[in-house]
């Protein structure tokens, strides 16, 4: 190996090493060719600079073929079927231009406009929801999957306008497909969450058809209906947009809710400032992405060669965009490893730059705040149990279990 490891799964379930790793490319080797045993090689970009200067230029560097980290094996196995990100799946994320923009104009004004101030108010009701359920569940429990797992799930689907008894379904597919390399969170491991995608795609076959039916005025309708160039989207594009907004919608929230928690039982003193000045979530939901980086990496592949500091990346080469080390970055962040709701600016990434910025990132910042102020309104003593087991991805960066004990008001 010619780098110290950043790829492994395994190595993003130990948050101080796999830190002490960014650092130190970082420092000495920001722009790395890697060529790893179970993967096919890429460049790993690991700071602010070179990941913005790279995903700013999306015609220079685009989505396809290569999106993220997925092992050669299961390259290899899933184009032997016939299937794989060219075959099956085509999110707006998968997408170049001119289609990528066609098609993520079909809900940028919902997601941007009105639609998400919208639903500020059953954003608070089902916040105040899962806070009741920690009052149900006593005085410990598990909060990455009793509670976090849920509300943003909760909160995606009724915007898609999806039946609330669906979601142990949702949530199982979800897990199954984004984190596959983590056993407890995988069925089959050598199906690399493909099983679930099909059993996805067909349940929202399901929902497309009724929508296109009889349209109602949820998201799940702005999707179902819509036009580019004024022809309806094609089966597989508007599986896949529903598929992205019901999985990447819900499971990077819920990632990021976990781990700002357990920022704060980490911090004492900035969860007292929090819960006494409740404004700071303001800006405090920003630094919680920040500082979790739900999502690990996104990949590019170059259209041509390109210099970039002292290296070439070569036409048809892929990069790796570190997202996580990127918003530890010195050059960028006053203190970096300090957890500071009010840290402004934050240009972090972890919505991610370019022409690719996340979709979501009104209605994640609301579920985070809501969420935050909620909980530390009624619940006081938080505290761990237990350690926190963070999930077996490269790609995402969410907690599996969050053992707390903590104190109704
Ligand atoms: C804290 C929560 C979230 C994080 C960290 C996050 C992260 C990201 C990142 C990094 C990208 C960029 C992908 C790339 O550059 O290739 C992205 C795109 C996207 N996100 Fe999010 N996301 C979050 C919440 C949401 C939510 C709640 C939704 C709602 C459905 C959503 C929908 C999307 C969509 C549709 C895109 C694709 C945009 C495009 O390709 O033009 N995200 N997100």
């Amino acid at each position: 190996m010619n780098h110290p490891d950043i790829v492994s799964s395994q190595i993003y379930t130990d948050p101080d090493l796999l830190h002490e790793r960014y650092t130190e490319m970082r420092r000495n080797s920001p722009i790395t060719y890697i060529e790893h045993s179970t993967y096919r090689p890429f460049w790993a970009l690991v700071t602010h600079k070179d990941i913005s200067e790279i995903a700013k230029q999306n015609d220079l560097f685009i989505s396809s073929p290569r999106l993220t980290l997925v092992p050669k094996a299961v390259e290899d196995y899933l184009a032997s079927t016939g299937r794989g990100r060219d075959g099956s799946v085509r999110t707006i994320i998968d997408m170049d231009e001119p289609d990528h923009r066609n098609y993520r104009n079909i809900t940028q004004s919902w997601f941007l406009g009105p639609g998400v101030a919208k639903f500020e108010a059953r954003v608070q009701s089902i916040a105040k929801r899962y806070v009741n359920r920690m009052a149900e569940l006593g005085t410990e429990c598990d909060f990455a999957s009793d509670i976090a797992n849920w509300y943003p799930l909760h909160v995606i689907m009724s915007i898609l306008g999806l039946p609330e008894e669906d979601a142990p379904f949702i949530l199982r597919s979800t897990q199954a497909m984004l984190a596959a390399s983590d056993p407890e969170l995988q069925q089959d491991q050598s199906q690399y969450g493909t099983a679930e995608f099909e059993k996805l795609f067909e349940y929202l076959g399901t929902i497309v058809e009724k929508r296109r039916r009889e349209p109602t005025d949820d998201l799940g309708s702005v999707i179902a209906n819509g036009l580019v160039n004024g022809q309806a989207m094609g089966m597989l594009e508007t599986l896949s947009y529903l598929m992205l907004a019901s999985t990447a919608g819900h499971e990077t929230t819920s990632s990021s809710i976990g781990g700002g928690l357990l920022a704060l039982i980490q911090n004492p003193d900035v969860e007292k400032a929090t819960r006494q000045n409740p404004d700071l979530w303001n800006t405090g939901a920003d630094e919680v992405v920040r500082w979790v980086s739900p999502i690990r990496h996104f990949m590019r592949t170059a259209t041509r060669d390109y210099a970039i500091e002292d290296k070439v990346i070569k036409a048809g080469d892929s990069v790796a965009m570190f997202y996580l080390s990127a918003n530890r970055d010195e050059a960028v962040f006053d203190k970096p490893f300090e957890f500071n709701p009010a840290r402004t600016p934050n240009r972090h990434l972890g919505f991610g730059v370019g022409a690719h910025f996340c979709l979501g990132r009104l209605l994640a910042l609301t579920e985070i705040r809501t969420l935050m102020r909620e909980l530390q309104s009624r619940v006081s003593n938080i505290q761990l149990t237990g350690d926190p087991k963070w999930v077996q991805s490269n790609f995402v960066g969410a907690l599996k279990h969050l053992p707390i004990q903590y104190k109704m008001i």
